[in-house]
């Protein structure tokens, strides 16, 4: 049967149910709605109802959805050359190293290619260990990596709980989160949060044995725990304690690369390179599963005269590699990256407003057009209304905002805790922001009604 012979929305989703392993929910729970289509910056499900996509889906739409010259791209090399195995060379991945080699800061020159996220920072993690031939990793706490075995070991919340033990060598050390820095006075605002949590990292580094520790792993933005943007100077503090102790700094840029904070990868903000970058979503818009692994020249030079051990059937596949070739050509003849930081002080102004009208509303903080909004019970208390240790969350305040607003037409993704996270893809327009936001604004309603008296 064709999937277009399919009757309709009830036999899908009773065919989804009985066949499919829905990833992250309980089988048994409603599945999402069934989607049928999508165009630019909206998508449609199985009833004719039209969503405003607030989210990139999970942020990968950057460019939106039904990109022609992605999809045209795509189309050509399925044409000539669909699949190849890894041991040979396409120009799709060629071109997609070199392209790839220029928007990357630095001497970021080499890539390795891999099918998404998580098996970036798989590869990242292994090549830690053999450049340095030092066993510890260590990662942050509210951070996420990615769920295979090693990347939820780096990933610290709940959700790894049920897999232990996770991969050894891996520590955590504390996230720089100014809002709920932990050095903070009670009540009030650390005075030099970078500066704090730089010196608590490094304390983790010193107790583990700095001549021990491969690498440090961090996302500069921490995306799915609420786009916390670190304090001014926290990033360089880390760069310089890693290069102190000849730790290797790896940049988790999953999500937060490709133009979505406003400057191509959140790493140029603080101007600092890391010794490898990992990235996915935005490299292909989503189009096509790819992850990538991209490090610095001198470092990539110690594999010329011995073996990179890593690799996956599917590294550098064509369509993928056809479709970051053309990606990062729609990012740079649209000038994306600079729409996402033009459009990104509309979306942030805008969502701050929301904080005079909501006292659910705790913080709101982001780049670009990337924003994180925490919802709190207690704005004085910062309580939250999801407590982050509990391990299967019923619905929260934020699931009924976020339900009501899917009601309304737009559709925004939960982040973890109480974080509602706010990333459109960089094509919409001023107008569409306000669209979405005003559809925020009137659902957040629900969570007041919720927040202590
Ligand atoms: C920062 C970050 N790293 C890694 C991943 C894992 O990527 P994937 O889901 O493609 O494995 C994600 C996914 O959301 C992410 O946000």
């Amino acid at each position: 049967m064709a999937i277009s012979d399919l009757a309709g929305p009830t036999e899908i989703v009773d065919l989804d149910r009985r066949h499919v392993l829905a990833p992250w929910k309980n089988q048994g729970a409603e599945r999402g709605a069934p989607i049928v289509r999508a165009e630019g910056v909206h998508f449609w499900d199985a009833a004719g109802r039209r969503y405003l996509d607030f989210t990139s889906m999970f942020m990968f739409a950057n460019f939106g959805h039904t990109e022609p010259r992605v999809v045209r791209a795509i189309q050509e090399q399925a044409a000539t050359l669909p699949v190849v195995a890894s041991s040979f060379v396409t120009a799709a991945r060629a071109e997609a190293g070199r392209l790839i080699a220029e928007v990357t800061p630095g001497d970021l020159n080499r890539t390795f290619f891999s099918p998404g996220g998580a098996e970036a920072n798989e590869a990242a993690l292994k090549m830690a260990r053999d450049l340095t031939g030092r066993p510890i990793i260590i990662a942050r706490y509210r951070s996420y990596h990615g769920s295979t075995m090693g990347a939820m070991t780096l990933s610290r919340d709940h959700r790894g709980w049920p897999f232990e033990p996770g991969i050894p060598g891996v520590v955590h050390a504390p996230t720089c989160d100014p809002y709920r820095c932990q050095f903070a006075p009670p009540g009030g605002r650390c005075a030099d949060c970078a500066a704090h949590c730089a010196r608590s990292l490094e304390e983790v580094v010193l107790a583990n044995g700095p001549d021990r520790v491969a690498a440090v792993i961090l996302e500069p933005i921490a995306g799915p725990h609420g786009v916390i943007v670190p304090a001014d100077g926290y990033l360089e503090a880390v760069r310089q304690l890693c290069d102190r102790h000849g730790i290797l700094l790896i940049a988790d840029e999953v999500m937060t690369g490709w133009g979505r904070t406003g400057r191509w990868f959140a790493v140029d903000h603080a101007g600092i390179v890391p010794d490898i970058l990992t990235t996915s979503k935005g490299l292909t818009g989503g189009y096509v599963p790819m992850g990538a692994t991209v490090v610095r020249e001198p470092l990539a030079r110690q594999w010329d005269d011995r073996p990179l051990v890593h690799g996956h059937t599917y590294s550098g596949h064509a369509l993928g590699c056809a479709a970051i070739v053309a990606a990062i050509g729609v990012y740079r003849d649209d000038r994306l990256v600079e729409r996402a930081a033009e459009l990104g002080e509309v979306l942030l102004s805008g969502a701050r407003t929301l904080m005079d009208r909501h006292r659910s509303v705790g913080d709101v903080r982001g780049k670009g057009l990337f924003v994180g909004v925490e919802l709190v019970r207690d704005r004085r208390t910062k309580e939250p209304f999801v407590d982050p240790a509990r391990r299967t969350p019923s619905p929260s305040a934020k699931d009924r905002v976020l339900a009501r607003c899917w009601d309304d037409g737009v559709y925004i993704m939960p982040g973890q805790g109480s974080a509602i996270l706010l990333a459109p893809p960089l094509t919409i327009t001023r107008e569409q922001i306000e669209e979405g936001l005003a559809v925020l604004d009137a659902a957040l309603a629900v969570a007041d009604a919720e927040t202590a008296a």
